[in-house]
């Protein structure tokens, strides 16, 4: 099925503030199915190649060491249209503008540390889900 997968990241804010739970009951009630999941603790080498479009910014370097700070939770969710339902139920990258009921504007800290990932596209949802799950491991 194409345009049925997307990719995200709980964010180091997000759970070192408590709020891996509440993130994916949001996820699930909001009628997105786990395809696969799993924490891990990112390396400089693993956000850095993550965030590669970023690298000129110049706030590559927080980025970078924002993602590295603590384990995070990296999951692949399913269901009909999920890149732009996703990224409507995660909010504007700027917790500030992010419309109530979004997962920015009830989890994020601020502009940096914003709570969670959303791929952008389909294309890259399929790169970052595949950066870090086997196609053995996505069900
Ligand atoms: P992601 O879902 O994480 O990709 O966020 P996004 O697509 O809403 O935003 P974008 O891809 O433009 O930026 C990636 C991430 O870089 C953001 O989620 C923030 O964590 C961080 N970021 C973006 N802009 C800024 C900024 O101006 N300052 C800082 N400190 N971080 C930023
Ligand atoms: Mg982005």
């Amino acid at each position: 099925m194409k345009n049925n997968l997307t990719f995200t990241m709980i964010k180091p804010d997000a759970m070192e503030n408590g709020y891996a739970g509440d993130i994916l009951s949001l996820i699930l009630k909001s009628g997105f199915h786990i395809s696969a999941l799993k924490l891990i603790h990112l390396t400089n080498h693993q956000a850095e190649t993550f965030y590669n479009i970023h690298r000129k910014k110049p706030f590559f370097e927080e980025l970078v060491m924002f993602m590295t700070r603590s384990p995070i939770i990296v999951a692949v969710l399913k269901k009909n249209n999920a890149v732009e339902d996703f990224r409507k139920l995660i909010g504007s990258t700027n917790p500030e503008d992010a419309e109530k009921g979004t997962v920015r504007n009830l989890f994020a800290t601020s502009m940096g540390e914003n709570a969670i990932h959303g791929s952008d596209s389909e294309d890259n949802a399929q790169i970052e889900s595949s950066f870090f799950f086997t196609k053995n491991e996505m069900y």
